[in-house]
């Protein structure tokens, strides 16, 4: 067996032109599993899925995955269409499946997927799942903040409390097309919300309530909705936040800037907040409880184009000005359903909670639509996960039986430093904060958002998964819709902190080995790289869930995505690939951070620092931290006269608080009196982030710089 795993893997290994077909039978004799378990035995850390666990799995081998994959990659109409059949459609799309530019030489990109399809995806999350003898299952468990608080919905009452919405919206005026702005917490309603624009053909556009008022200014006035649906206050942990104050500081500036909002449909929070206690505008504002229960029930579809816009969510670049990335619902409806069966084995039994917030991708993707096109439970939580004490989430996990359970690194990291580390010395309660629950239901478990380092993928695997549960590390990102790369639980040996291989969908092959051609590992000049190798992440051809433009923009969607390798796709991120195929995910090449998952541009924060009358001037490099993955390290420079002070740097810090929101709050102000820059005034911040990660010996070559002694100063105030 030895000698025969070893020659298989080298030719796995030698990239061979071997035909699919004419697959060595070798290969057939021994499952790739083993063989590529086998092979790792002695250099790398790695994990064989549980026998029992593949058995029962939608994909149970590798050989499987590589035959459906196969599939998808040279009959993507084929593949996809056929899935798509599985949905509800009042009239089918038209003779072609897709169609797809994604080479900006040959002209307008443009990416179409089951167009002249007339479908809603309310229909297919709600009353498909109705028809079908699933009204009384339960579609979402809600969790309060406090333990104790909680409530939950059928799939019948869900459809009812969506199309009351639906008909409100309808009477107040909004149409197919017109855009709906959502700022609301972790309550039910915000997916109810979500769900009564999508039934209508409105298009949603859910701004995550952590925003400042300022960023939700900017958000409006690009998308103009017709209403603004929020909610008074809301407790996370032990604070309360006042969304209606954001909401109405954010009302006044869009008005004064010319677009004035009519209606601010707010559900009173009354446990965070008293309805009294509220700021009212009373020919602008409404309380939802008044009116929507007084709705009716029912609420006719509005069947729309597989083409037409489902959602806008905005989301970072490398400038300022936020992006609204586009979603349809066609394509994105028949993807997300599809990654979240695969990605996470789920059946119908299952009770799947996912940390996200609906304010971000994941919460759109895989809180509310992937998920309920399945018919599946969702736990929705609206509290923070270590209140009141960091063994929150495995009381809820206990509580509902929760069988999938998705989150990211950041949260794995902060429950990991408070439950099994050096303070277990000190109090072992920390210890059992994990412990003290079973989490036997946990089946699969899954993360997102940033690369998972092995150590806490480790920690994650062995102590909450108890060594049982496959964990699915998914690559993926707003613009993508759905997962990209992930493993499929139980269909292969694992790697931790690898997202290992595509998901079904990436064309380009033509022989078995080639399917590591794709995703697109590029080198500076866009050639493609092979076998092992590291680079940037390209995709080359379209799949149903991928955004189709920046809301009003395309020309910045062209120029940001597929103008720096002609003919791919650009996702901004680094990639590398190791001798047996797997994939590892590097961070962003770009100005693009990543802070607890968050996606931060450092553009935005400067432009928020430099709005500080006492700044002269700001970079912002990430660097590496202990539980938020990346951290934002900002050097400022004050105007001339002024002297660094402590209050100089709080109110740095607030600037950017009331400009994007605190998820975005510098950790480290340095002082700069220069920053680095280039004889042509470039800021070098390959310096600045040795500098800021204390790399001092990697600076490497200053003499270009306009004034290298500037090097000298940052360093002696590193500390100050
Ligand atoms: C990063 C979140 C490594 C990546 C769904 C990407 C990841 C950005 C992973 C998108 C992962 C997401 N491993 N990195 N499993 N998942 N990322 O748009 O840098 O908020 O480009 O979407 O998160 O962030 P976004």
């Amino acid at each position: 067996l030895p000698a025969m795993v070893n020659n298989l893997t080298t030719t796995h290994h030698l990239k061979s032109t071997l035909p699919y077909n004419k697959l060595s039978k070798k290969l057939k004799a021994v499952t790739l599993q083993e063989a590529i378990a086998f092979k790792n035995d002695d250099d790398g850390d790695i994990v064989i899925p549980n026998q029992e666990f593949s058995q029962q799995a939608h994909v149970p081998s590798f050989e499987k995955y590589l035959e459906m994959y196969k599939r998808s990659v040279e009959d993507p109409a084929g593949f996809w269409s056929e899935i798509a059949s599985e949905f509800y459609w009042k009239k089918k799309w038209g003779d072609q499946v897709y169609s797809e530019n994604l080479d900006i030489r040959k002209g307008k990109i443009n990416i179409e997927w089951f167009k002249g399809g007339m479908t809603n995806i309310c229909y297919n999350c709600l009353d498909k799942n109705i028809d079908s003898g699933n009204g009384e299952k339960i579609a979402i468990h809600w969790e309060g903040n406090e333990p104790g608080l909680d409530g939950s919905l059928t799939y019948n009452q869900l459809l009812d409390r969506v199309c009351q919405l639906a008909n409100y919206l309808k009477e107040n005026g909004v149409k197919k097309g017109d855009s709906v702005i959502i700022y609301l917490p972790m309550l039910m309603e915000l997916p109810i919300a979500m769900l009564a624009c999508a039934r209508i053909g409105a298009v949603h556009s859910v701004v995550f309530a952590g925003f400042s008022s300022e960023s939700l200014v900017q958000r409006i006035m690009d998308c103009k909705p017709k209403i603004v649906i929020t909610c008074n206050a809301v407790r996370r942990g032990t604070k309360v936040i006042n969304l209606k104050d954001i909401v109405d500081a954010a009302l006044l500036e869009s008005s004064k800037e010319g677009t004035s909002i009519g209606l601010c449909l707010t559900y009173a929070n009354e446990l965070a907040m008293k309805k009294e206690a509220t700021k009212w505008q009373k020919e602008r504002d409404v309380w939802w409880q008044d009116v929507v229960p007084e709705c009716s029930t029912k609420c006719d579809v509005e069947w729309v184009d597989a083409e037409d816009p489902l959602f806008l969510l905005y989301t970072s670049g490398s400038t300022g000005k936020p992006k609204g990335v586009l979603h349809t619902t066609g394509g994105y409806m028949v993807y997300t359903a599809t990654t979240f069966k695969y990605a996470f084995d789920y059946k119908p039994s299952d009770i799947y909670w996912c940390t996200a917030d609906c304010g971000w991708i994941t919460g759109h993707s895989y809180v509310s639509y992937g998920p309920l096109l399945n018919g599946a439970t969702v736990v929705v939580f609206e509290g923070a996960p270590n209140y009141p004490d960091p063994g929150r989430c495995w009381d809820i996990v206990d509580k509902y039986k929760v069988t999938l359970f998705y989150t990211a690194p950041t949260l794995v990291r902060s429950l990991m430093r408070d439950g099994n580390e050096a303070r277990i010395l000190f109090d072992l309660s920390f210890f059992f904060y994990v412990t003290r629950r079973s989490r036997k239901s946990l089946r699969v478990l899954g993360s997102v958002g940033e690369p998972i380092n092995p150590k806490s993928w480790r920690w994650f695997y062995d102590v909450v998964g108890d060594s049982r549960c496959p964990i699915s590390d998914t690559w993926w990102q707003t613009e993508t819709g759905g997962f990209m790369m992930t493993p499929l639980p139980g269909a292969w040996p694992q790697k931790p902190g690898s997202t290992t291989f595509p998901f079904f969908g990436f064309r380009y092959i033509s022989c078995l080995l080639s399917y590591v051609k794709c995703p697109a590992i590029v080198d500076e000049k866009g050639k493609e790289l092979e076998g092992e190798c590291s680079g940037y992440l390209c995709i080359k051809h379209s799949w149903p869930g991928a955004f189709r433009t920046l809301y009003g923009d395309q020309e910045r969607y062209e120029t940001t995505y597929f103008s720096a390798f002609p003919g791919y796709y650009f996702s901004g991120d680094g990639c590398s690939r190791d001798k047996d195929g797997y994939h590892w995910l590097t961070g962003r090449v770009d100005d693009v951070i990543n802070v607890s998952g968050h996606r931060i541009g450092t553009a935005e924060v400067e432009s928020a620092l430099v709005l500080h009358p006492q700044c002269a001037e700001a970079a912002v490099v990430g660097v590496e931290h202990e539980v938020k993955g990346q951290c934002i390290y900002a050097f400022v420079t004050p105007i001339e006269g002024v002297e660094y002070s402590e209050d100089l740097r709080k109110s740095l810090v607030l600037s950017v608080r009331t400009h994007i929101g605190a998820f975005a709050a510098p950790e480290k102000i340095h002082w700069a009196p220069g920053l680095p820059k280039t004889r042509s005034g470039k800021i070098m911040r390959r310096i600045l982030r040795k500098i800021a990660s204390r790399q001092l010996d990697e600076l490497g070559d200053t003499s270009t710089l306009a004034d290298p002694h500037v090097v000298d100063q940052l360093i002696d105030l590193a500390d100050k």
